[in-house]
């Protein structure tokens, strides 16, 4: 797949296959390609805490709240992506410039970390909606937990749907 191909393909699983594993070589390269991911100043500053078995069961429900996310706890892994510190020069750009590089970081590690999961053939889903007290006690994290990531294949019955987004006009301008 080249890279427009995972871009169309991809898209939020709320649907999984409970019983289908996530096979180890294929996490692995996931995990890989978020190394790879650029962040300000080289910080990489975030934790990826990857949750199988009891510990995802214990996520999910953390992610459940209010009734959202009533498909989590069909994923058979859920990965915690929290805030890690950043290094001296990011932190130093950050306070200077006013802009807030560390959730940037994350959004471009959570969007390799999707991409690959595609071109892998696993599906996934971002989740912003989490009770971060209780995830970080289950993780053991001292720094806030900024985004969950459901992984796992999808049910054979789910579907790809086709993208709803702006048209390219709402949002791109050109100046010359
Ligand atoms: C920061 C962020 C937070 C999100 N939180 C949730 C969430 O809590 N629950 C959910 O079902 N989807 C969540 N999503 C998924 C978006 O709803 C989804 O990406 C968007 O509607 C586009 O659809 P697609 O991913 O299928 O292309 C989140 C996405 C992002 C980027």
């Amino acid at each position: 797949m080249n890279f427009f191909e995972i871009a169309q393909a991809r898209q939020s699983c709320r649907n999984y296959d409970a019983v289908r594993p996530v096979e180890e070589e294929k996490l692995q390269a996931i995990l890989e390609s978020v190394r790879l991911a650029p962040s300000a100043c080289n910080g990489q500053p975030y934790r990826l805490t990857v949750c199988r078995g009891k510990s995802a069961a214990a996520v999910a429900a953390c992610v459940m709240g209010m009734g959202m996310n009533k498909f989590a706890d069909k994923a058979p892994v859920l990965i915690v992506i929290s805030e890690d510190s950043y290094v001296k020069s990011a932190a130093l750009g950050a306070k200077f410039k006013g802009n807030d590089y560390r959730s940037m970081d994350i959004g471009i590690a959570v969007a390799y970390l999707t991409a690959e999961a595609t071109a892998q053939g696993l599906d996934t889903c971002i989740l912003g909606w989490f009770d971060d007290d209780k995830i970080r006690g289950i993780c053991g994290l001292n720094h806030p937990v900024r985004l969950v990531v459901t992984l796992g294949y999808r049910a054979e019955n789910d579907v790809q749907r086709s993208k709803k987004r702006k048209d390219l006009s709402d949002f791109v301008s050109f100046c010359d």
